[in-house]
């Protein structure tokens, strides 16, 4: 399966780990080999090789600064754009992990539309294109007859949106509501435990939990883009953020914290959507309520259905590793519909 990967930030490099790590056991479980035939990133440089870039020595030249790092070999192109790199690089898949856009998509949108026109399929890890972008995505792929897939857009690797889409298809799925947002539970738990939420921010942020503007983060945009993305997924029709009450936790003060703590409670920002509608909120739950132990960057959903009453899936909801797990595990499900040559 040939690759193309926009973006090299810290998912992009999460996945390639993955490539770099567990090569021989992709191969030898599942039958998956792909082979990463460019990258581009937006200020890093770009790389287009027919015969595959070395997931080793693609994460060495990012470490050292640029991909300009990378060594020399034969068939090795630097001065390609993406749209070239698109249009005849011959990949089959477009793996999307640039910064999110959840106002316009960003970038995203017109590189995954040229993909589709293409013949590529999509998985995407960042959330922009799929919340803004999403009627006009599964139109456009469906009439070329290609494959949208987005597990990382929601709580990383944890599969959210296959156990709705996949494990639970039967049943009807009446609302959704969980802790969507890493950085923000990751900032709720150390507040707890007496930290300053400036620290803790600047803390997510370095680790990379947090996205290149936080505010997304903090005032509730991300988890909201989240939820649009899971309504998509669970109901086939992404709300319109003005159909959702958004509130993130920046008002959130070390006494709000104390104060619940004294009532035997704790804060979490919590998602909620139904097909009507929706909301990001911070909530006080009781400290017996499954959410309300959810701590860290950890993610939670519960899936209201008709079959099996509630569902709770609780993983990890941010980092690179983990999030790059997701673009596996979409790439793998691909290779199992699309290639069918799994083992
Ligand atoms: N900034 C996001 C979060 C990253 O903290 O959950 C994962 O989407």
């Amino acid at each position: 399966m040939k690759l193309l990967l926009l973006g090299f930030g810290t998912v992009g490099q999460g996945f390639v780990q993955i490539l770099r790590d567990k090569a021989h056991d992709l191969q030898a479980r599942y039958d998956f080999a792909p082979r990463i035939v460019g990258v581009a990133t937006r200020s890093r440089g770009i790389l287009y090789c027919a015969n595959g870039l070395d997931p080793a020595a693609l994460l060495e030249a990012i470490k050292a600064g640029s991909l300009e790092h990378y060594p020399e070999s034969a068939g090795l192109a630097r001065d390609w754009s993406v749209e070239r790199l698109i249009s005849e690089s011959g990949a089959e898949v477009l793996v999307d992990a640039l910064p999110t856009d959840l106002v316009t998509g960003g970038a995203s949108l017109p590189y995954a539309f040229a993909a589709i026109d293409a013949g590529m399929h999509l998985v995407f890890a960042s959330k922009g294109a799929v919340a803004v972008g999403y009627d006009d995505l599964m139109r456009r792929s469906r009439a070329a007859g290609t494959r949208v897939l987005f597990e990382g857009s929601v709580m990383a690797g944890t599969p959210s949106l296959r156990l709705g889409m996949q494990a639970l298809a039967g049943c009807t799925i009446t609302a959704a509501r969980g802790i969507l947002n890493g950085t923000t539970n990751y900032i709720l738990t150390a507040m707890e435990a007496g930290r300053s939420y400036a620290d803790v921010l600047a803390e997510a942020q370095k680790l990379g939990y947090a996205e290149a503007d936080p505010t997304a983060d903090v005032d509730g945009w991300d988890a909201a883009g989240k939820a649009i993305i899971v309504s998509a997924a669970l109901f086939g029709k992404p709300l319109a953020l003005d159909q959702m009450d958004v509130h993130g936790i920046s008002g959130l003060t070390a006494a709000d914290i104390d104060a619940a703590r004294a009532s035997g409670e704790r804060w979490k920002l919590i998602a909620h959507v139904t097909p009507e509608g929706g909301s990001v909120m911070p909530v006080r739950l009781p400290l017996s309520h499954p959410l309300a132990n959810v701590s860290g960057t950890t993610n939670a959903i519960t899936l209201t259905t008709d079959l099996l009453g509630d569902v709770t899936l609780i993983g990890a909801g941010a980092g690179g590793v983990q999030t790059g797990f997701a673009v596996l595990s979409d790439l793998i499900d691909l290779q199992r519909i699309i290639f069918k040559s799994a083992k």
